[in-house]
């Protein structure tokens, strides 16, 4: 398969991380670098949260964005007013364009959802020009997140399927120290540097926070939704707990790291 991402609806994922990878986009593109004219590629669109902040940065003369999810491309399509956008449904394994044709590419919180994320990354780099610029990032899941932690750490310590969603939770690709850089290095890309990118989810409430993995959407909401009923309001208040951490249930924030890594294409 590939890709390993779940998706439900557009505005429970935007609750879930699209309103954090708004957060994230700016210091991806700032790590990478950008210029006037240029023709991008963004690769993993969603619902557009690194393609609005591209557009928004520098005079581009193209921004080509696409997504393996009909969900995502339509969600994107509705949001998008730019003429210089396009969005399309595409494979980051198999890029429908020609060798050259962007002077960068970017992949935000997405090379963890792609089983060959080196292939990925050879496509990213074979649709660059010589001397371009692809650059990724994707979540610390393991050492980085720690508001995500909480739930697989409280429901790994209920069953043994809680136990297995964290098991694969924690080592999805890409995401270990220097592991994406050895992936652009083998890759064929220059001068790679890796370097982590930090941001901070800040929550109103338990239910900000649980609401969209309540309703099924992303990975762990995917887990919850395949409990039954029993299970699922036990895992419900353990993470509950886990969150209001014996105060009053109210604002908490949880700082997180990305890996993020670029390199040049020769
Ligand atoms: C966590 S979302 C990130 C979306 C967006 N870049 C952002 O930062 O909000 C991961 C995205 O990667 C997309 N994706 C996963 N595997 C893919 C693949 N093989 N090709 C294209 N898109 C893929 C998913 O459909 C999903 O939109």
């Amino acid at each position: 398969m590939t890709s390993t991402f779940n998706v439900l609806n557009a505005a429970a994922y935007e609750q879930l991380m699209g309103r954090w990878s708004k957060k994230l986009a700016p210091l991806l593109i700032d790590f990478a670098g950008l210029a006037e004219r240029e023709r991008i590629l963004d690769v993993g669109c969603g619902a557009g949260s690194l393609t609005v902040a591209l557009a928004g940065k520098a005079d581009l003369s193209e921004i080509v964005a696409i997504d393996y999810s009909s969900v995502f491309v339509e969600e994107a399509t509705r949001r998008n007013n730019d003429p210089r956008v396009k969005i399309l449904q595409a494979d980051a394994c198999d890029l429908p364009f020609e060798d050259g044709a962007f002077d960068r590419s970017f992949a935000l919180l997405v090379l963890h959802f792609v089983a060959d994320a080196g292939k990925a990354v050879a496509e990213m780099r074979r649709v660059v020009r010589h001397g371009g610029v692809v650059a990724a990032a994707v979540w610390d899941h393991f050492g980085g997140m720690p508001g995500m932690r909480m739930m697989v750490d409280t429901v790994a310590a209920l069953s043994e399927g809680g136990r297995q969603l964290r098991n694969r939770f924690c080592f999805q690709p890409m995401m270990q120290p220097g592991e994406m850089k050895r992936t652009f290095v083998e890759q064929g890309l220059l001068e790679v540097t890796e370097t982590e990118l930090m941001i901070r989810m800040d929550y109103q409430s338990f239910d900000d926070y649980w609401a969209p993995i309540g309703a099924g959407e992303g990975p762990l909401g995917k887990y919850v939704a395949q409990l039954d009923p029993t299970e699922r309001s036990r895992a419900e208040t353990a993470v509950r707990d886990a969150y209001e951490a014996g105060r009053p249930d109210g604002p908490r924030s949880f700082a997180n790291v990305a890996w993020a890594c670029r390199g040049i294409t020769t």
